[in-house]
Parts: C-alpha cells; structure tokens; sequence
C-alpha cells in the first residue's frame, strides 16, 4: 500500500510542494508554518499543516509513548524505528494523499529530525539512520525544508516560557544544554550538505521578518500557481525567474 501511494506521491510532487520546518527548540516553527499557511491560503493555494512525531490518528498514538520517554529504555534505535513507524502511517494517510491530489503540505518536523536527534546520540550509525529514512519515505521527500536557526540555550529559554508547554515534550527537552548545541550543528551541516532543499534562517529575528524570510524563499523557490501569483502582486516570471506551475 505505502508503496502504491509513495509511487503516486514522487509522480505528482510537482504540483503540490511539500515543505517541512526543522530546528531546535523554541525555534519558532509552530507560529511560523501557522503564518505560511495563513499566507498560502491566502492567495488561494490549498494547503495543510501536520506535524512530526504524528500527524495521523494512529502516528499520534505513537507520538504519545515517544514524548513521555516510554520508549527511551529500548534504547536510541528502537526510538528511531518508532518514529519511524510513526512516519509510515502519516505519510501513507495524510501526506502522500494530499500530494496526489494537489494539495501543499507543511510538516512540523520530519526526516532530518530523527537524522539529527536520534542521530545526536551518537550510538547508531549514520548509516543505518539513512537507511532507514529511504525504506519509510522512500521519495517523499521535502522540496523545501526551513531550519530555523538559533542558539541552544535561546531556543530552550524560550520553549521553557512558553505558556502552558506541552508537558509531552519534556523527553528531549530535558536533555543537557550540550545536547541541543549538539542538535543546532547537526541541523547546520544538513542545510550545508543540502543547500538545494534547505534554506537556513535566522530564528533570532522578530516572528515578522522570520515570516517575510520565509515567504521570500517560497516564492523563489516554489512554483507559485498563476492565479496565486496573480493575487500577490508578483511579476510574471522570466524565463531565469521564479518557476511557476503550468
Ligand atoms: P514537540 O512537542 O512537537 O516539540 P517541538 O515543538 O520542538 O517540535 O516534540 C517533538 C520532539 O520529538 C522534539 O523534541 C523532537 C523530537 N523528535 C525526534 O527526536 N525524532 C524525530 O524523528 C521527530 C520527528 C521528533
């Protein structure tokens, strides 16, 4: 079945973006994808949010166990592999069905997290990480990926303020500051290694220009219907400008 719908997912991935949020943290990602989608819809672009670990009825059941720290006693690569059981059902339900039929994806975490926090631990090598990641998204690969960028210690002063914090998400957050500076360079050389899918932006900026770096680089990189571009007010492309959906 997941591969029916991956295969389905990779052929139409042209027509609907997807794009993931990354970072650490207290990085922002929750207002920021909020403030994409606002935007998409905006000019009329049919898009969802979800978020990782969840996102489907069942990954959200996984989710539960995974945040409440049932499953770190199994050990960093049984983590990894409920993440990514997690994963498969998500992309199976949600993501690769929403793809198909045309409609952009925003995902609060995905891939490079279990790359970077379960890779962070330092006990599973990289390697079987990678393989992992291919069995269970297979193409379903972001277009665009945001890492939202910003020293450790900011991001877990911020997501310690932040109010009524979801308790669930105390299993990384009460790791040590050295663990999320850790998390912070592994995020970096992934935008490093990947600059064609990752845009970097600085998460120390005030939400609105974030916002305005964000929506900046959609529209560079993304191809903007012709209705939607229409709407924003934006130039037609040149043939060296912004790639726009036929
Ligand atoms: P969440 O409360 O969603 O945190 P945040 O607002 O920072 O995204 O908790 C998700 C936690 O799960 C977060 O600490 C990162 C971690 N995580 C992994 O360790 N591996 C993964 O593959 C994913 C998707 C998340």
């Amino acid at each position: 079945m997941q591969a029916v719908l991956v295969k389905q997912a990779a052929e139409r991935v042209e027509k609907a973006p997807f794009i993931t949020f990354e970072g650490g943290e207290g990085a922002g990602k929750s207002t920021q994808i909020k403030r994409l989608a606002a935007r998409l819809q905006g000019v009329g672009i049919d898009a969802i949010m979800t978020r990782e670990p969840g996102g489907s009825p069942k990954a959200e059941r996984i989710r539960a166990l995974l945040l409440a720290g049932a499953a770190k006693r199994f050990g960093t690569l049984a983590e990894a592999v409920l993440f990514s059981a997690a994963r498969i059902d998500h992309i199976d339900t949600l993501i690769a069905p929403a793809l198909t039929r045309g409609t952009w994806v925003l995902c609060d975490r995905f891939v490079d997290s279990t790359r970077v926090y379960q890779g962070a631990s330092g006990d599973i090598d990289p390697g079987q990480l990678a393989v992992l990641e291919r069995v269970v998204a297979g193409d379903v690969m972001p277009d665009v990926t945001f890492i939202l960028d910003l020293p450790a210690e900011a991001g877990l002063a911020r997501a310690a303020a932040r109010a009524g914090a979801d308790a669930a998400s105390d299993r990384f957050e009460a790791e040590g500051l050295a663990f999320h500076e850790k998390l912070r360079a592994a995020f970096l050389s992934i935008a490093a290694a990947e600059p064609e899918r990752c845009v970097v932006i600085d998460s120390t900026q005030d939400k609105d220009a974030v916002e305005e770096a964000i929506w900046a680089a959609v529209v560079e990189r993304l191809p903007i219907p012709e209705a939607a571009r229409a709407k924003m007010d934006l130039p037609k492309p040149t043939k060296r400008g912004p790639c726009v959906a036929t």
